[in-house]
């Protein structure tokens, strides 16, 4: 059954002025391991924001709320410049030309094309379960993008003084805009009739797979990089953690089981103000009530770009 529900229009998509031409191939500064475990951000997210994009697309037909698919059209645009400014991004710093990352890329590309059309072409009912079963991976995509998006967004968790500033404007942009976001996907599913079991199946069965899949990736970019010697170092990685240039797996980890509480809802997921203070005023809340407020304190804990002197927000 198809739930109802009123809810007023709220995303915009946004296209930020950010010059990348000084960015240095070691953007979280001096760093080369923190940067390169950052850089999936850069060659590898834009393919699952594709993967995310494609499932909102196969639910379009489905949606009877005009506020809803206006944000679902927005939600499209949204990811797809995400993935764009990403995309060349990793073309400056010569990502795509290490050994195997642009074939990698394009299998995964042409899996999720040829996936796509597959579901397109299902008769109904079968269409909208296919369709229902490809949205609770994106709402998990977009869970996991919430979670690191609070912590990078969060000055006692992320020092963002250590990154390239145009680096560091494209995170605080793309970080803001999937806290905006991050109930969307959400709001869709319940709308077309996703459940729990189907909602909950892609966290119990990949959960322990995060910590391994995001050092696996450094590894390998360590291993391809010409310029360093090894890879992956624990002890680094701890350092770099701790210097607050990368966010902490365990934070991560700690917060994945709200995930399977049957009232569960995106909104209930991080202090948005920071996000809602580094998109200045293109962020309404929707639901009403959706936004959340400052932690005691979490005000005064650092500047946000937008508010720092000298730093306009990067759109006019
Ligand atoms: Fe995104
Ligand atoms: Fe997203």
């Amino acid at each position: 059954m198809t739930a109802t529900m009123q809810r007023p229009a709220k995303l915009k998509v946004r296209r930020p002025d950010i010059d990348l031409s000084a960015t240095p191939k070691y953007w979280v500064l001096d760093d080369p391991q923190a940067t390169h475990a950052l850089n999936i951000l850069n060659f590898g997210i834009p393919a699952g924001e594709r993967f995310f994009v494609d499932s909102v697309r196969l639910a379009m037909p489905y949606i009877r709320d005009k506020a809803l698919t206006a944000d679902a059209r927005a939600f499209i645009g949204q990811e797809t410049v995400h993935a764009r400014y990403h995309e060349k991004a990793a073309e400056h710093l010569g990502l795509f030309d290490l050994p195997g990352i642009q074939a990698r890329i394009d299998r995964a590309d042409r899996t999720r094309e040829a996936l796509y059309k597959r579901v397109n072409a299902l008769p109904e009912p079968l269409r909208r379960r296919a369709t229902i079963a490809w949205l609770s991976s994106t709402l998990l995509g977009e869970h996991f993008t919430a979670l690191f998006a609070d912590i990078a967004l969060n000055p006692r968790k992320i020092d963002r003084s250590a990154l390239d500033p145009a680096m560091e404007t494209l995170l605080g942009w793309h970080a803001s805009e999937e806290m905006e976001h991050r109930t969307l996907p959400f709001d869709i599913y319940t709308h077309i009739g996703g459940d729990y079991v189907t909602r909950v199946v892609p966290l119990a069965a990949t959960m322990g797979l995060l910590p391994l899949a995001l050092i696996g990736v450094t590894e390998l970019m360590m291993r391809l990089d010409p310029d360093i010697d090894g890879g992956f170092s624990l002890r680094d990685h701890v350092r770099a953690v701790r210097a607050k240039r990368l966010p902490s797996l365990l934070d991560v980890v700690a917060k994945l089981p709200m995930y399977f509480r049957p009232g569960f809802h995106p909104s209930h997921l991080g202090d948005d103000f920071r996000a809602r203070e580094f998109l200045g005023g293109g962020w309404t809340c929707a639901p009403p009530g959706s936004c959340s407020s400052p932690a005691p304190g979490a005000a005064s804990a650092g500047p946000s770009p937008s508010s720092s002197p000298g730093r306009p927000p990067p759109w006019s």
